[in-house]
């Protein structure tokens, strides 16, 4: 693992944003997995304003994201889908066809993940993006997840849910399920960004790096990953 220390959320930012417009500039078919959450909102306006600036073009990127809620559909505000297309796809030129996210259609759930998993396995993603959950979950894929999982349906850890209100109205509000690429799905990218900001992310950072590999935590997979980078802020990465 290479951990790289910054200041702040903005350098943090600024670094991760510098990987992946390399990365688009090298090979402009690149496939990316993508992050929801607090931690890369900035990091996707530094890609938008690469696009405008030209530096990069967006037009032969496909991209895959980590995850999607079950129980609110794609045009709830606070569904992955929209946060997605809110901060990133209706900014810059990805085609449609290039985006996957998970379909959380209710009705053929299991389907759904069957096909995700399918598509992942016939591509190869080359930079993923990971934040990380105060309980160690990267993806959904929470405490006690078995390494060897993919695309599955996941019932949320009570502390997500509790992480995640914030955006809700209320707790009762938070999606109790979602549909998750699993870490064997993680593990196969090629390279792996994982970024994290704030102190309340410090005792968790610590552990994926410092602690034993165990499924207790999923995000400590990553120490067997041949390229992982982790990019932390000050407070993130203040027990380190
Ligand atoms: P956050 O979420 O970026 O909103 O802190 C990270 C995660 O839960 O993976």
């Amino acid at each position: 693992m290479k951990i790289i220390k910054l200041k702040d959320y903005e350098a943090v930012s600024q670094r991760a944003s510098e990987f992946i417009i390399e990365q688009i500039k090298h090979k402009p078919n690149t496939t990316l997995g993508l992050a929801t959450g607090s931690t890369p909102v900035r990091l996707y306006e530094k890609l938008i304003e690469a696009y405008e600036h030209k530096e990069i073009s967006f037009k032969d990127v496909k991209s895959y994201n980590l995850d999607e809620y079950i129980g609110i559909n794609r045009n709830h505000p606070q569904s992955y889908y929209q946060y997605m297309h809110k901060h990133l796809f209706s900014k810059i030129d990805m085609k449609d066809e290039h985006i996957y996210i998970p379909n959380n259609d209710i009705d053929q759930l299991e389907e759904n993940a069957k096909k995700y998993n399918n598509a992942l396995n016939k591509s190869f993603i080359d930079l993923q993006i990971l934040g990380i959950g105060s309980n160690g979950h990267i993806g959904f894929n929470e405490p006690g997840t078995p390494f060897g999982k993919e695309t599955f349906i996941v019932e949320l850890d009570e502390q997500t849910r509790k992480d995640n209100m914030r955006f809700f109205n209320s707790l009762s509000e938070v999606p109790k399920y979602a549909i998750t690429m699993g870490i064997k799905n993680i593990m196969r990218s090629k390279c792996i960004i994982l970024m994290a900001s704030g102190i309340e992310k410090a005792d968790v950072i610590y552990e994926m790096i410092h602690g034993s590999v165990t499924e207790d935590l999923p995000a400590s997979v990553l120490q067997l990953h041949p390229n992982v980078i982790v990019i932390v802020d000050e407070q993130a990465g203040s027990k380190l």
